[in-house]
C-alpha cells in the first residue's frame, strides 16, 4: 500500500457500516509522526464542531502520546476551538488522579490545563471511593448521556502495548459484550486494576487513530499487519471502527517498509 493511501480492511461490520476504510502513515522519525497526527487531531475535532457543535474524544495515557499532547497545547492552542470538546479517556489506572500513574494526571498536566478545558468538559473516570465495578457502570452512564447511544466519538486515539493490548483490553481478556465501558481486574500491566473502554465504543467511534512509535514496538507492528495473520488473540485485529488511521514512525514500522 501506498504511504497515506486509503484501503478497505475487512469486511461487513456491526451497526450497518459496510467496510472500515485504514490509511497508514509511516514517517522518517518520531517527530514526523506526532506532527502528522497533531494535524490529524485537529482537522477531526474542528470537523466535529463544524458539523455538530461539540465535538468528543477519547485519549490515551502511556508514554507516547505525551509529547503530542504537548504539541498540541504548545502549537494548536488556536487551532481548534478546545472549549467546544467533551474529553473522555480510552482507559484509567485504578489510582488517585494525582496518582504518578494516573492517565487523568498525564492527560490533564500536558493538554487539558495548559488549553485551560473547562472541568465541565472533562469526564475523568472516578477512581477513589468507589468499588471499581460500580466506577464502570458510573463511567458508562455518563459516557452515554453526554456522546450518545451508541457513543460515536469523533476520534479515539490509541496507542499499541508491546504484548498488543489497546487502551486496557489485553490480548485474551475478552470484555462482555454489552457493555460500553468495563472493569479490569488483573491486567498484565501494572496496575492490575483497571477502567476501559470496550471494544464495543471503539468500534462505534467515527476514528481510530493509532500513534505507534519506536524499536520497541517494531515486533507487534509486523504482527498486526502480517499478512495471513499468525496470531488470534490481537486485539487490533478485532477493531472494525468506520476508519482506522496510524500514525508509525520508521523503527516501529519497519516491517512495513519494503
Ligand atoms: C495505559 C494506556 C495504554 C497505552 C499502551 C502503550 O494506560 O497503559 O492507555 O493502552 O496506550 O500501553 O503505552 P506506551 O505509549 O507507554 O508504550
Amino acid at each position: 500500500m501506498a504511504n497515506g493511501d486509503e484501503q478497505p480492511v475487512g469486511t461487513a461490520c456491526e451497526g450497518g457500516r459496510a467496510m472500515t476504510r485504514q490509511r497508514v502513515h509511516l514517517l522518517d522519525s518520531a517527530e514526523a509522526a506526532i506532527s502528522g497526527a497533531a494535524e490529524e487531531v485537529v482537522a477531526l475535532l474542528r470537523e466535529g464542531c463544524r458539523r455538530r457543535e461539540k465535538a468528543s474524544v477519547a485519549l490515551p495515557g502511556g508514554e507516547t502520546p505525551h509529547p503530542l499532547y504537548r504539541l498540541l497545547a504548545e502549537r494548536y492552542r488556536d487551532a481548534a476551538p478546545w472549549d467546544q470538546i467533551f474529553f473522555f479517556l480510552t482507559d484509567e489506572r485504578f489510582v488517585p488522579p494525582d496518582h504518578p500513574q494516573s492517565n487523568y494526571r498525564m492527560v490533564r498536566e500536558a493538554l487539558l490545563d495548559p488549553l485551560g478545558v473547562p472541568e465541565a468538559n472533562r469526564f475523568p473516570y472516578r477512581t477513589t471511593r468507589i468499588e471499581l465495578n460500580r466506577a464502570a457502570r458510573r463511567s458508562e452512564e455518563t459516557l452515554l448521556q453526554v456522546v450518545g447511544r451508541p457513543p460515536r466519538f469523533d476520534l479515539i486515539l490509541l496507542g499499541v502495548g508491546e504484548d498488543g493490548h489497546i487502551a486496557s483490553l489485553f490480548p485474551r481478556f475478552v470484555p462482555p459484550g454489552e457493555r460500553w465501558v468495563t472493569a479490569v481486574r488483573n491486567a498484565p500491566k501494572p496496575p492490575p486494576k483497571r477502567l476501559t473502554l470496550t471494544y464495543r465504543t471503539l468500534n462505534a467511534a467515527r476514528e481510530l487513530l493509532f500513534l505507534v512509535l519506536g524499536e520497541r514496538k517494531a515486533g507487534i507492528v509486523e504482527e498486526i499487519f502480517r499478512q495471513p495473520p499468525r496470531r488470534t488473540d490481537l486485539p487490533v485485529h478485532r477493531l472494525k471502527a468506520e476508519r482506522h488511521v496510524w500514525f508509525l514512525d520508521r523503527a516501529a514500522g519497519r516491517a512495513l517498509l519494503s
